[in-house]
């Protein structure tokens, strides 16, 4: 047998995973690390991409080394495992996870809702914005452990059956995307957008915030201030705003583009 095939580390490979990090050995060995992983991390360390052993070992231990399905069997065994039982798009959802696990890891890797997209990953893009108990929420800074008890919504959830949400069809209609990584994240935040105008709140060009009383009236330019934390690297903002206007005014607004 080819000897990156053999499944287990020889004692060499051993020692050199102890002597990179002692406290992590006996975790890592547990999470079933074989020679083909043991081999991957070293031409990481070699090219200097392993800056520390605990971003390794948080890697080891928050991803699944195969495929998990939706509904974890119990046995899985982490460290730092709580168990989170949470509705998503309607349906009750339990999983172990590892107490570090962001929403947006968990939707996509471990639910299978690739909808919510991974741009930036630091809170700067707006690409992963979901519903959390009906607010739009950046899921790359929210702790899946932090959404026990609570009704998650992607953009998985907003049709119903084959009828797309008003927010879903007028983005089709005025063309509000080139590529599409940031239309789920945009269509999440209009919704839940429209939600928080139709409440009140106040917003960053809000004149005074003492006198918020009934619905914020949405101009072309508030909208542009309100989805300001989604960012549209195609530059589909004109079109999209367009989209939002409409399905907030309930009257047709004029396409600002042109077929050829
Ligand atoms: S991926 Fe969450 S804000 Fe960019
Ligand atoms: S449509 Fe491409 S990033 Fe927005």
């Amino acid at each position: 047998m080819d000897e990156h095939e053999s499944p287990e580390l020889t004692e060499d490979e051993k020692r050199l995973f102890a002597n990179l990090m002692p406290e992590d050995l006996s975790e890592i060995l547990d999470t079933g690390v074989n020679r083909r992983h043991f081999l991957k991390l070293m031409t990481l360390a070699g090219g200097g991409i392993l800056a520390a052993q605990s971003a390794v070992a948080e890697q080891l231990l928050t991803r699944p080394l195969t495929p998990a399905p939706a509904i974890e069997p119990a046995s899985v065994s982490l460290d730092n495992a709580v168990n989170v039982s949470f509705k998503v798009n309607g349906t009750v959802r339990k999983l172990t996870v590892d107490s570090r696990m962001t929403l947006l890891d968990a939707l996509r890797e471990r639910l299978d809702l690739t909808g919510s997209k991974k741009g930036c990953d630091h809170g700067q893009c707006g690409a992963c914005t979901v519903m959390v108990n009906g607010h739009r929420v950046l899921s790359c800074l929210t702790l899946t452990a932090s959404c026990e008890g609570k009704a998650v919504q992607t953009i998985e959830g907003l049709a119903k059956n084959d009828t797309l949400h008003p927010m879903q069809d007028a983005f089709l209609k005025h063309d509000g995307f080139q590529c599409g990584f940031c239309t789920p994240g945009q269509i999440c935040s209009a919704v839940a957008m429209l939600d928080e105008a139709k409440k009140g709140q106040a917003s960053y060009v809000t004149q005074n915030v003492r006198q918020t009383t009934g619905p914020a009236r949405l101009s072309n330019e508030e909208i542009r201030e309100r989805m300001s934390g989604n960012i549209c690297r195609c530059g589909a903002y004109p079109n999209i705003v367009a989209a939002i206007q409409e399905v907030y005014s309930g009257k047709p607004v004029e396409q600002v583009f042109r077929s050829v």
